[in-house]
């Protein structure tokens, strides 16, 4: 077992591979964390957690055992004397806010208990430890339960709350976060990864200051501004040496990631649901689980937090058959013809891609309802024959014809204004009576939180699939959420709508994926606008921007790969001038860009070249080479996207073959480019595809030197296979 209790120290213990995870039952029945990090042996941590007394200002619990002020709190509650940010905040009948929990009961057993409704990780016995801690208020009669798993193969803990009103009267939560951790005082910075529409996931490390820091959403959604991922690691942290500790949220909806360090420099970490725009009502006897948060340590920097994050999600939160099924390399018609096209074009743009070696057509936006544009037809789920001539079913036979699967792009929550959907149902929108609503790409968007929006959505989409054969959907979600208001919720649950859409959203994604197990789902949100981990449960893969060109899907795809593996990037070749940028970049260095991910097109094949049309074989028969390594391998970042250069490598886990993919953004005359390998066998003799023959340790220590200069947007790869 890799969790343990010691009584001599009233300590839970809980192991991963590499890593400790340390807290003490108190004399007060207080929950109090020693230690998280590098593996240690079961002694008696206690002494970590203890802190200097402070003034009357930080006042004693009323047994005087402790000062929640200053005390490591394994999670942290409001109204009792801890000032710092709070965990877990309830109004009980009687309108006061002040909680105080202690330990009651704990269970440890293998395995990994569902998270009804929700996405979160998972995990056979064998791969899996559970600790679950009960702690209650012996005033509110609100019991906490703490759920913290460990995986054998990962240095990873998930972690959940479940609080239950065990009393005899109403009580409201207010704030209920899914981790707290604290961390000793030390020199900490603060990495996530902000953005906008078309500039997703950049990353940005700052020195942590005192007080809170926040990185939230409160869109109703993710979002592109902010990622649920902060890592805090230590200000001598490198990509590949140092102390990182990663926070991961699985959820897509209002998110908060929180740092206070205190007056004397100590950390606390939360991670949970946003509590602006957040309540939850619960009646005697009802209990509320929130979503689960992972966290990571690995002492080898963020290099080796991502790695962790990578294997933990590809294995452990994406589902099977596509979690490592090698997915149809597709090509997507939206650059190629936006909302202008029928049957034929679509069916000529499959057909010339089918010749080149492309698997699967995917048709975009617009062969619905009155969809001429973005400003109608949303809600209509109905074949627009005007457009598909002899309908969807024709259209799919066809290019099953080509022998060529066939995907189809839906926006299923949303809602046109101009649509017969609207005219309806007018109601069921999210709305507030007499208020007049935000428009966002000229739509609005539905209520989720209701079954019968849920079960007209599902029928819609469930009809088009059976009806086609249709073996992979895009998923669009194109505006986030304004006048948060449901027409069937009484007002004092109005305060839960936003997370009642977020379970309403997972409702639909788990009753698809019930009726059409095999369907693969792309997710979306104009480009990378909900790319969380919960909705890797559902899609296994992600449109990662609507930034196509090359040089900027660099740092868009460096700071995806903090968290997010390869396998989840979805990447795709587009034309030049970039329809985003106008920038124009060589057909190789979008392809080599693209191969960084799920790897497609997104064109108009009809209308390329016979050179590029060379140039996408050969793509093509590179991403059947490369596979294997780029999405089973490890991923290391050599050179992070700096307006010179950038490179990556990826090495199989075998260590037997790597491969390197290094990019100019800026040139110089007479310029070398030197980068060296990392993650070889250094004992291991590699050759490249030139045939130069040298051990992982020269590879590695020395690297490669290309005295031959490169041009602006140009790149290489370098291949290295073991030589027995
Ligand atoms: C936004 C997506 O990110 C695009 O790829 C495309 O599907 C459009 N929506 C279609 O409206």
């Amino acid at each position: 077992m890799s969790i343990k209790y010691f009584d001599e120290f009233k300590s839970f213990y809980l192991h991963t591979p590499n890593t400790s995870y340390v807290f003490h039952i108190n004399d007060g029945g207080f929950l109090i964390h020693d230690y998280y990090g590098k593996k240690i042996p079961e002694c008696d941590m206690r002494f970590y957690s203890a802190r200097p007394g402070r003034s009357s200002f930080s006042p004693r619990s009323a047994d005087g055992t402790t000062t929640p002020d200053s005390a490591p709190m394994e999670y942290s509650v409001n109204g009792t004397g801890d000032y710092r940010a709070s965990a877990l905040q309830i109004r009980e009948f009687r309108g006061n806010a002040s909680t105080d929990i202690r330990f009651d009961s704990y269970k440890i057993y293998a395995g990994k208990p569902e998270l009804k409704g929700q996405p979160a990780t998972y995990g056979t016995e064998e791969e899996t430890t559970t600790l679950e801690i009960v702690a209650k208020d012996a005033v509110t009669n609100a019991e906490v339960t703490l759920y913290y798993t460990v995986f054998e193969n990962y240095d990873a803990i998930a972690r959940r709350v479940k609080v239950t009103n065990a009393s005899e009267h109403g009580m409201d939560l207010e704030r209920v976060y899914s981790s707290c951790t604290e961390l000793p005082k030390g020199n900490w910075d603060i990495c996530h990864l902000y953005g906008m529409w078309g500039r997703e996931r950049k990353f940005e490390r700052n020195h942590i200051p005192r007080g809170i820091t926040a990185i939230e959403s409160k869109r109703g959604a993710s979002g592109h501004h902010h990622n649920p991922f902060i890592a805090i690691v230590d200000g001598s942290t490198t990509e590949e040496i140092g102390d990182a500790y990663g926070f991961s949220f699985i959820y897509s909806g209002n998110f908060s990631a929180q740092t206070e360090i205190d007056t004397d420099g100590d950390v606390r970490v939360i991670v949970g649901i946003n509590p602006t725009d957040f309540g939850w009502h619960l009646d005697p006897g009802e209990s509320f689980e929130t979503p689960e948060a992972v966290s990571v340590y690995s002492a080898e920097g963020l290099g080796g937090m991502s790695r962790i994050f990578h294997k933990l999600y590809r294995n452990n939160l994406c589902r099977d058959p596509w979690k490592n099924a090698k997915r149809p390399l597709l090509i997507n018609n939206w650059e190629g013809t936006y909302f202008n096209f029928d049957e034929e074009k679509i069916f000529n743009i499959a057909k010339e891609a089918g010749e080149l070696g492309v698997e699967m057509l995917v048709l975009d936006d617009g062969w619905f309802g009155s969809r001429n544009g973005d400003n109608s037809g949303l809600g209509d789920w109905f074949v627009n024959e005007e457009k598909i001539k002899g309908g969807m079913k024709l259209l799919s036979e066809r290019i099953h014809g080509l022998g060529m699967k066939f995907g189809l792009w839906f926006e299923p929550e949303m809602i046109n204004p101009i649509s017969n959907l609207y005219d309806a149902h007018p109601d069921w929108c999210l709305h507030v009576e007499g208020r007049p609503m935000c428009k966002g790409r000229n739509q609005y968007v539905l209520d989720l939180s209701r079954k019968d929006v849920q079960d007209y959505l599902f029928d819609c989409m469930d009809k088009i699939l059976k009806d086609a054969q249709i073996e992979y959907i895009k998923w669009d979600f194109n505006r986030n959420i304004t006048e948060a208001a449901s027409a069937l919720l009484s007002a004092d649950k109005q305060k839960e709508i936003f997370h009642r859409y977020v379970l309403g959203l997972y409702a639909l994604c788990e009753r698809l994926l019930e009726a059409h197990p095999d369907l693969l789902m792309e997710g979306c949100s104009g480009g990378g606008g909900r790319f969380d981990p919960a909705m890797l449960y559902y899609f296994p893969q992600y449109w990662t921007s609507d930034d196509t060109d090359a040089i900027e899907r660099l740092d868009i795809q460096y700071g995806t790969s903090m968290v997010y593996p390869t396998t989840a990037i979805s990447s795709h070749v587009s034309v030049c001038p970039n329809h985003q940028t106008e920038r124009i970049s060589p057909m190789q260095t979008r392809g080599d860009v693209a191969l960084a991910g799920t790897f497609g097109y997104e064109l108009d094949v009809t209308k390329m070249s016979d050179e590029d049309k060379e140039a996408v074989k050969a793509q093509i028969a590179e991403y059947h080479k490369y596979y294997d390594v780029i999405h089973f391998g490890d991923l290391y970042r050599l050179i992070p996207p700096n307006g010179e250069e950038c490179a990556w490598c990826y090495v199989s886990e075998d260590k037997s073959e790597a491969l390197l993919t290094f990019v100019c953004i800026r040139c110089h005359p007479q310029f070398r480019r030197c980068v060296k390998f990392r993650g070889l066998d250094e004992n291991k003799l590699y050759k490249d595809d030139e045939g130069n023959v040298r051990p992982g340790s020269v590879w590695m220590n020395a690297g490669i030197n290309r005295t031959n200069g490169m041009k602006d947007f140009t790149s290489f790869k370098v291949h290295l296979t073991e030589v027995k």
